[in-house]
């Protein structure tokens, strides 16, 4: 299984600190915030990764990453998605030739979890997995819809009524058919390509697996989320904040 990490965007909610710099590269804590996606890669046994950049400050991941040996990784490889905020599924396709008709799992860079999916990414044969998180605030991210049998039967995106209190996290495993699905997709209302439709394609198929993450999952897209991702990673090292 092959890993990617989805680095680019434009992070403009967080400017000015994003001026100098990418988000994914901001601290948490004592790290980058793109080790984390990492090291949750790594420690599902996923050290053979792609980091997809792009925007101004795409060759700084270079100078922080480099080979990837430091962290752990096995080899390291970069893509660059031309339009920095074409969509979760439009930066996918950019891996295509990395994977190169093997499982892969996807995380987005700006997703910190100390959840380990290992188990899952070692019994992974074909279809898709999803992996939720039970929120306060499900509008701000994709939502699953359940039947009465718990299976689901749908994803939306930023539901202004959300159909159940689950995110959909920035963590999925796909076949390599999510290449040929994210190809066909149209842009959504607000211009990008939807990693919800490439799930909605495995849920309409019957092939969507999903799994409760446990343990802690935010991503950081806001002052408050960086925030509190920080003293998270802090408190969870030990430091008395
Ligand atoms: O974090 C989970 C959520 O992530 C999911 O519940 C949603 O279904 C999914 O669409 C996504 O929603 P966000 O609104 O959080 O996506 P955002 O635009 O903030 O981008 C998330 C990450 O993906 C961020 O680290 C940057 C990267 N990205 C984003 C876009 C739009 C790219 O690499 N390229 C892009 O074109």
């Amino acid at each position: 299984m092959k890993g990617v990490v989805l680095a680019g965007g434009l992070a403009t909610r967080l400017q000015p600190l994003t001026y100098v710099t990418n988000k994914h590269l901001l601290p948490i804590y004592d790290e980058p915030m793109i080790f984390y996606p990492l090291r949750t890669l790594i420690k599902a046994g996923i050290k053979n990764v792609m980091v997809i950049v792009s925007g101004p400050h795409s060759g700084q991941f270079v100078q922080i990453l480099k080979n990837g040996k430091e962290l752990g990784l096995d080899h390291l490889e970069y893509g660059y998605q031309e339009n920095p905020v074409g969509g979760i599924a439009d930066g996918l396709k950019v891996a295509e030739d990395f994977v190169d008709g093997d499982t892969l799992t996807l995380i987005l860079g700006d997703n910190t979890t100390d959840a380990d999916i290992s188990r899952e990414a070692a019994s992974f044969k074909r279809g898709a997995v999803m992996f939720l998180k039970k929120v306060p605030d499900p509008q701000r991210f994709g939502v699953p819809i359940f039947s009465k049998a718990k299976k689901i039967i749908g994803v939306v995106e930023k539901p202004v009524k959300p159909p159940s209190p689950y995110a959909s996290t920035g963590l999925y495993i796909f076949d390599s058919r999510c290449f040929a699905v994210a190809k066909k997709l149209k842009p959504s209302k607000r211009g990008q390509l939807e990693i919800t439709d490439v799930q909605n394609f495995y849920i309409k198929e019957g092939t969507m697996q999903w799994h409760e993450l446990k343990g802690y999952w935010h991503d950081v897209g806001t002052f408050d989320s960086l925030l509190a991702a920080n003293l998270y990673w802090a408190r969870k090292r030990g430091i008395k904040i």
